[in-house]
């Protein structure tokens, strides 16, 4: 495994649309891994494959700060949105130092293959709904500063909890 280097705002890559897997490949593992390993180390709650480079559509999520307990997404797409909505502060590991505040549903339905290409569906609720709106977003070129309410700011405390980077 290895750390991959984060792409930031400004690098066109982060604007492309992602194109979906079709097979699993030894390469795309270690993709998966270092993808992992780089959210981690970055301290965020999720990672898009675009932010390190790659045009696949693939996304990690952990929002659990107690245990490494990740959420592999490939292809995802979702299936649900409720009407309910949340509002609050969002971040990116690809627009460091910054934060804004986004609405999102409070709860989605999603599908998306494991590591073994094999489907499964995921319900979030909170932050995790909002992680899997914005990852999601980064798969088709979108970054949440297009969606924020009122003026990108400097980001607060990095243990706030409300505002996590992804
Ligand atoms: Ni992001």
């Amino acid at each position: 495994m290895a750390l991959r280097n984060i792409r930031e705002m400004g690098d066109r890559v982060l604007e492309k649309t992602c194109r979906p897997i079709t097979e699993m490949t030894p390469k795309l593992v270690d993709l998966i891994n270092d993808m992992l390993e780089t959210m981690y180390e970055a301290n965020g709650v999720g990672l898009a494959a675009p932010q390190v480079g790659i045009l696949k559509r693939i996304v990690v999520i952990d929002v659990d700060p107690e245990e490494v307990n990740p959420y592999i997404m490939i292809n995802p797409e979702i299936l649900e949105v409720s009407e309910e909505t949340q509002t609050g502060e969002e971040g990116c590991l690809s627009v460091p130092g910054k934060s804004g505040v986004v609405t999102r549903p409070m709860r989605v339905k999603a599908k998306a293959l494991n590591i073994n290409m094999e489907p499964y569906e995921i319900e979030g609720e909170g932050l995790l709904a909002r992680a899997i709106c914005h990852e999601l977003d980064h798969l088709d070129g979108v970054l949440y500063v297009s969606k924020v309410e009122g003026e990108l700011h400097e980001a607060g405390m990095p243990e706030d909890f409300e505002e996590v980077d992804a």
